[in-house]
């Protein structure tokens, strides 16, 4: 019998010890919060990815009457950027999120399993981590990688 044991290790800063780059890819996921579409679950949702040509490319949740046509900000941001830009890699997402209040959440919002298996697509597809931020009320935590959050994820059918 064998074991594996596996661990992540995620970072928190505050908002203003982040470097520029990423604190603009913070804001403008804060930012793109206000263009969710969300009027079943009042939780907006915004998702900043950084290409490696440097565009900043955004997303928001969009929700549907049929649910399940609905999409996550995550993905949003993930596929407009592939359709956008093919072949640019992705270097970092940020993701950040408003409750029913309208407040940014206390806590911070990780993507979906759905969105990780979505992104992972991407960062296989870029050859190198790509860095997730998630935004909270004040802090940032910050996770290596697409992989690091999806452990034994599905990457091949041959
Ligand atoms: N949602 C996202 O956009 N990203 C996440 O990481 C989690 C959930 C959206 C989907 C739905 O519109 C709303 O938040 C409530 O689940």
């Amino acid at each position: 019998m064998k074991t594996t044991d596996i661990t992540l290790r995620l970072e928190q800063y505050d908002i203003d010890e982040l470097n520029a780059a990423d604190r603009e890819l913070v804001e403008a996921a804060t930012k793109a919060t206000e263009r969710s579409y969300a009027p079943y679950s009042h939780f907006s949702v915004g998702a900043a990815i950084r290409l490696d040509n440097g565009v900043i490319v955004e997303g928001a949740n969009q929700e549907n009457v049929a649910y399940p046509s609905g999409t996550c900000a995550e993905r949003s941001a993930c596929f407009y950027a592939g359709a956008t830009y093919p072949g640019v890699a992705f270097r970092a997402i940020a993701i950040a999120a408003r409750g029913t209040d309208g407040e940014l959440t206390e806590n911070a919002t990780a993507p979906c399993g759905a969105c990780r298996q979505a992104l992972l697509e991407y960062e296989k597809l870029a050859g190198a981590p790509v860095r997730v931020l998630l935004r909270s009320r004040d802090k940032v935590v910050v996770a290596p990688s697409i992989a690091s959050l999806l452990p034994l994820a599905f990457v091949d059918f041959n």
